[in-house]
């Protein structure tokens, strides 16, 4: 490949915001190779034609037919554009194994569907064949980037294909782990259902802990392996938070790297976002005000400009902390605080909750459910966006509460620790402070936290500051779609110009 041509990337992932989303990965998935293309790569997708986007495809082109595969009969491999994006979109319809209404992974009774091992086995299958250039004629990836376990076979596919084939140059794999919780393990015994050579089922291939794991396959056989901060790139090389795959990753490290994660900042701009009250930016904070009497209004909370709301989020899993911000909870109310969550997941949390609401109505109001309108209503009328995660690869709502001037409140860990700087005396002083970052997923540590939150609310021209501070910070995708094109350079033995 010349130097001059542009790098050609194929990122593979089971979602895409806004059609299929489960959480920050989709926002990634659709935001990352636009970044890309904007600097110039060729980046591309491939993702499984789930309902959502197998109709919302326009203009698809039959590519390839490579069936029957994985027990689907049919599978075609179509090209077209997701509605509002210019990222030429493969799409593996494959109606026996996508057509199928609803979550991604999860069937109407709520558990994983049973041949989920199939389905994402095809996702890194086809991803395989597009890099050896027998699917498509007209266009051949260099580097394949796969995102999380959904995608993680990829690498590993790519790795039976080269020792089996000679004579096609190698693209290049790079593996980004989002949450190394999920790692998509089977039972050892569907091996065979994976069209791999048997010397894949040893622990040299994807055999972990006597099952078969995509995350563990794809980490073993990257060329490079990403994660979403730095922070949570060194975390995860650690027995605490590492899953089991510390010793792995350790032994991959010189391969490992972090980098953060941006938002895409058409999306999430208070200056022309039409899902809030009033736009405002920070020359301009006026509308900010507007937009947080209508949602003290909307959740018939209170209605005092004195009062500060914090604004939460979030799935409603145990890695989100928010057991312990209920728990944190009476000292904010004690002290006038008021509080707006959206959240969905776990039901105990849920329940958990609705009580505190139920409890405290005109301080306290809670939204089940998933709306990404009322997200932004939220993130654009709170004061500050509540992130007490135990653990965060990276995290996007802290993220999008700088951008809106909604003070974070983070524990310091993984990417909070990477993009919120305490509002510490000295970092206050020095105009570096964006938010408050404690130490500690304990109810202590929170619980002073949310006070000093309280004091530095009393003195409205520090909270301007840090306010001021959190909205200069640069949250777009242009720093790190440069460090992943970077690393791409890197792989492909590229100078950088
Ligand atoms: P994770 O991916 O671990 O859930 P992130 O912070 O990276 O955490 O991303 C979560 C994304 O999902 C954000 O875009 C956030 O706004 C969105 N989100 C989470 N819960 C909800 C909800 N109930 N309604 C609307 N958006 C939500
Ligand atoms: C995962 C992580 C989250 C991250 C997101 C996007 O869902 O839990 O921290 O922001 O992926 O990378």
């Amino acid at each position: 490949m010349g130097k001059t041509a542009a790098i050609r990337v194929l990122h593979t992932a089971a979602e895409c915001f806004p059609l299929v989303k489960t959480g920050g990965l989709a926002d990634v998935v659709a935001a990352l190779p636009k970044a890309l293309r904007a600097a110039k790569l060729d980046a591309r997708l491939l993702l499984p034609g789930l309902p959502a986007l197998r109709e919302a495809l326009k203009s698809p082109v039959e590519i390839a037919q490579c069936g029957p595969a994985f027990g689907a009969a049919r599978v075609t491999l179509l090209r077209g554009l997701l509605p509002d994006s210019t990222v030429p979109t493969y799409l593996i319809d494959a109606p026996w194994l996508y057509a199928r209404p609803g979550n991604p992974y999860l069937g109407p009774d709520g558990r994983e569907w049973p041949d989920n091992l199939q389905r994402f086995a095809l996702l890194g299958w086809v991803a395989a064949q597009l890099a050896m250039g027998e699917l498509d004629p007209a266009w051949r990836p260099d580097i394949v980037h796969a995102h999380d376990w959904h995608a993680a076979l990829a690498p590993v596919y790519m790795a039976a294909h080269a020792t089996a084939a000679t004579g096609v140059a190698r693209a290049r794999s790079v593996l980004t782990i989002h949450n190394l919780a999920y790692q998509g393990r089977f039972s050892a015994e569907r091996f065979g259902d994976l069209q791999l050579a048997s010397w894949m089922s040893s622990p040299a291939g994807i055999e972990f802990h006597s099952e078969l794991c995509f995350l563990k396959g794809g980490i073993q056989f990257a060329d490079r392996i990403t994660t979403v901060s730095p922070t949570y790139a060194r975390e995860i090389l650690t027995p605490a938070e590492g899953h089991q795959l510390d010793g792995l990753l350790r032994h991959r490290a010189d391969r490992l790297s972090g980098i953060v994660n941006g938002i895409d900042t058409a999306i999430w701009n208070p200056a022309t976002d039409t899902a809030i009250a009033a736009p405002f930016d920070a020359g301009h904070t006026a509308g900010k005000a507007l937009c947080k009497q209508a949602l003290q209004r909307e959740f018939g909370l209170r209605q005092t400009p004195g009062a500060p709301v914090l604004g939460v989020i979030s799935r409603l899993s145990p890695q989100k902390g928010l057991d312990l911000l209920l728990s944190a909870l009476h000292q904010w109310l004690g002290a006038g605080g008021q509080m707006v969550m959206l959240g969905s997941g776990d039901p105990a949390l849920e329940h958990a909750c609705r009580a505190t609401a139920q409890a405290a109505p005109d301080q306290v109001a809670v939204s089940i459910g998933y709306d990404e309108a009322l997200a932004h209503r939220i993130i654009a009328g709170s004061d500050l966006i509540g992130v007490p995660s135990r653990f965060e690869p990276c995290g996007l709502t802290q993220l999008y509460g700088l951008r809106y001037g909604t003070i974070p409140l983070v524990h310091q860990v993984g990417g909070l620790a990477d993009t919120v700087v305490d509002a510490s005396e000295a970092a206050v002083r020095e105009d570096r402070a964006t938010g408050f970052s404690y130490r500690g997923a304990h109810l202590d540590e929170l619980s002073h936290a949310l006070r000093r939150a309280i004091d530095l609310w009393h003195n409205p021209p520090l909270w301007q500051r840090v306010m001021q501070r959190a909205m200069a910070q640069d949250t777009s995708w242009h720093a790190p779609a440069t460090r992943y094109a970077e690393l791409y350079k890197g792989l492909l033995g590229q100078v950088a110009p």
